[in-house]
């Protein structure tokens, strides 16, 4: 069966934005006029995904807040003519059921996955980090459908120079790429030293996961700091089944950091219709 739900773990706490996440989600903060959250669902709705369950925490009050309706600020902008802005505000939530789950203490990406297990029930599911942004949906939507061909979870993966594995999760690839960028997984490793990589492809943020990654979550060791990693419980996945990886072409914003961010904000600027061609005159004067 292909996903309809996808799980968005938005309960982190953002140190690297700090001071401004003190107050402001990171995964709220405003790529150009959208918050990144929105960015994330829109890539989901466009990968055919019915239902989104965003793992929040409570101190994270803004995140829900940002779904409820707000029809005083409707009414406003409708009187003063700007119907287009309330068009967009009244569709926030509306083309996909959005429910929230939670995540108090952030123990690891594995244990917020494992905080949207009700809100997904017994059936594959997508994840997607918030703080990568895509170009499009085509690379979520390829994967749920080798998820639903192969009856396996899929990560989405990228090549990175051999030197900079070192700072992220590597799949170990059991055979060469078809030629549709897809290749069977036998196993990762986390942030492996360079001389240790099994391949130059490392993990990005989109994950399909069958439900028994679940099982498999309430399995794993705590590491350092109490956290528990997706990646051990996908281990354990991959050395079970059918397990794959699609490797993708497609235009990313790690969005995560404070250059990341803005480099993604200016990317965006320059192709946007309303301000790119100001922004770019700006920018050519500046540099
Ligand atoms: P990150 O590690 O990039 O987010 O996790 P962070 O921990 O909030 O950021 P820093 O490192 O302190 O700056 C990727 C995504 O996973 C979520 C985060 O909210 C982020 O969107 N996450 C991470 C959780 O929901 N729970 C966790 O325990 C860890």
């Amino acid at each position: 069966m292909r996903a309809r739900t996808a799980v968005i773990p938005a309960a982190g706490m953002g140190t690297r934005f700090l001071p401004a996440t003190k107050a402001v989600p990171k995964e709220l903060l405003p790529m150009i006029d959208t918050p990144a959250l929105q960015l994330i669902i829109d890539e989901a709705v466009g990968a055919g995904i019915e239902h989104v369950v965003v793992v929040t925490s409570h101190a994270k009050p803004a995140i829900e807040h940002y779904f409820e309706d707000a029809p005083e600020v409707i009414a406003k902008l409708r009187s003063t003519g700007r119907d287009h802005v309330a068009d967009r505000l009244e569709r926030i939530g509306r083309d996909v059921e959005v429910i929230f789950a939670y995540q108090d203490e952030a123990l690891g990406l594995g244990h917020a996955v494992g905080c949207g297990r009700d809100g997904v029930g017994d059936e594959p599911f997508a994840v997607l980090l918030p703080d990568e942004i895509m170009g499009d949906s085509s690379l979520l939507s390829q994967m749920c459908d080798v998820s639903a061909a192969t009856g396996g979870s899929v990560v989405g993966l990228k090549h990175v120079p051999l030197a900079e594995v070192s700072a992220y999760g590597v799949i170990d690839p059991s055979g060469p790429l078809d030629e549709h960028g897809v290749v069977r997984i036998r196993t990762m490793v986390e942030k492996p030293p360079v001389a240790e990589a099994p391949s130059d492809l490392i993990i990005i943020g989109r994950y399909v996961l069958t439900p028994d990654v679940f099982e498999k979550i309430g399995r794993v060791q705590p590491g350092a700091g109490g956290e528990i990693q997706l990646t051990d419980a996908l281990r354990m996945q991959a050395a079970e089944g059918p397990f794959h990886g699609v490797l993708s072409d497609i235009r990313r914003f790690d969005t995560g950091n404070p250059l990341g961010w803005l480099t993604a904000v200016v990317e965006m600027a320059l192709e946007d219709e309303r301000i790119g061609v100001p922004f770019r005159a700006w920018l050519r004067g500046r540099v």
